[in-house]
């Protein structure tokens, strides 16, 4: 079997995890001797931006089309507003590939420990799905009477019923492969009286197909509280866009650091390539020091093989990955004193000898 990745390793500690990445997946290849990797890699960043006004170049996304999967890093700069370079690189690639359902899914590894004391690791297993083509990053709205007192700037939300549906539809089929086939909706349908309603409604109408599937529903700011005091009650969470985004940065934090997440932003249809990225950015407060923790970037490695139909290669790296955070090979965030590479070669140590 043979797979093309297009690797973006972006900006900051992305071009970092990046490089650390595909010496795992080269690792990997020598491994199996079952499956060929092609990994190209296209530095398209701030610098870029900086030079020439654009991210992508004009045939970019043509060219991305072709590949089996990407690899993301992360992108944003202290030199370009951060709704520049976010509009300029990954939401294009999200919308263009029509990546619906941003998959998270959050446990406490091996070794690590929840920064709340009461948190237990086997308290917190979840999976969070976001909705990724809409709702509130739609992109829609305009600023009027700018730079005067009266400037009135409209967000438009914008959700569809086939949007809606899709994304509902792989949470319950997430939650049904799942043990406690347990779902719990997040909307604020008290307060967002139109969109967030129609979620509600859709949400049941899907869950009458799905009997096995047991589901509650929770407004997005009782959700914080929930998940922070009574982990253990939840299990697959499905969102909208915004609120997916926010509460996946919470659930991160909760399991030990944003540097250990990872997402899958997934076309399920297969029709375009998915997208695989750690859900941090570039930490322009530490790149350069070869100190980011280069697990999340790893993890979602683990999702994409799985993704490509290499089961095996998926799971012998997260065993792997585990092995390495429960020997206490860890970065600062989550209270060790490795840096990035020795992390890294602790890996590929580990799966030499697996
Ligand atoms: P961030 O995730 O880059 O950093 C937040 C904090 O977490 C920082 O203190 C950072 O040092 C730490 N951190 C993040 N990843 C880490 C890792 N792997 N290891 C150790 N520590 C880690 O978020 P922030 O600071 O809000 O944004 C920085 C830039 O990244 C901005 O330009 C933002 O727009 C962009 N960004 C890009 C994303 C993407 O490409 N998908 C996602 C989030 C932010
Ligand atoms: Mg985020």
């Amino acid at each position: 079997r043979e797979h093309w990745i297009a690797s973006i390793p972006g900006d900051g500690i992305g071009i970092e995890v990046i490089e650390q990445a595909h010496r795992v997946l080269k690792q990997l290849e020598k491994l199996s001797k079952t499956f060929k990797l092609h990994i190209d890699t296209f530095n398209w960043s701030s610098n870029d931006y900086l030079k020439t006004g654009e991210y992508i170049p004009a045939d970019g996304l043509k060219t991305l089309k072709k590949y089996d999967a990407i690899l993301f890093g992360a992108v944003g700069s202290p030199d370009v507003p951060d709704h520049i370079s976010l509009w300029g690189l990954i939401l294009p690639i999200r919308k263009m590939f029509n990546q619906y359902v941003n998959l998270r899914p959050i446990r406490v590894l091996p070794g690590l420990s929840s920064p709340l004391k009461h948190i237990d690791a086997q308290d917190l297993d979840w999976v969070i799905v976001r909705e990724n083509s809409e709702g509130e990053y739609a992109g829609q709205g305009g600023t009027t009477h700018d730079d005067t007192p009266y400037t009135i700037a409209n967000e438009v939300a914008v959700f569809t019923r086939q949007g809606i549906e899709r994304t509902i539809r792989f949470a319950f089929d997430t939650a049904s492969s799942r043990p406690r086939k347990h779902l719990t909706l997040v909307t604020k349908s008290n307060a967002q009286r139109h969109g967030l309603v129609l979620w509600d409604k859709i949400f049941y109408e899907v869950a009458a197909e799905y009997p096995d599937v047991k589901t509650d529903k929770m407004l997005v700011d009782a959700m914080t509280v929930r998940m922070v005091l009574k982990p253990s009650t939840l299990d697959t969470i499905v969102a909208t866009n915004l609120h997916g985004d926010i509460l996946s940065d919470l659930a991160a934090a909760l399991s030990g650091s944003i540097g250990v997440a990872p997402s899958s932003n997934l076309n399920p249809t297969r029709e375009f390539p998915s997208m695989f990225e750690p859900i941090h950015g570039s930490a322009p407060d530490i790149a350069g020091l070869g100190v980011a923790n280069p697990v999340g970037t790893f993890w979602s490695v683990a999702e994409m093989l799985k993704w490509l139909g290499e089961q095996e290669a998926g799971e012998k790296l997260m065993k792997g990955i585990e092995k390495v955070t429960e020997s206490g090979f860890k970065t600062k965030d989550i209270g060790g004193n490795a840096d990035m590479v020795t992390v890294t070669e602790a890996l590929l140590r580990e799966l030499e000898n697996s």
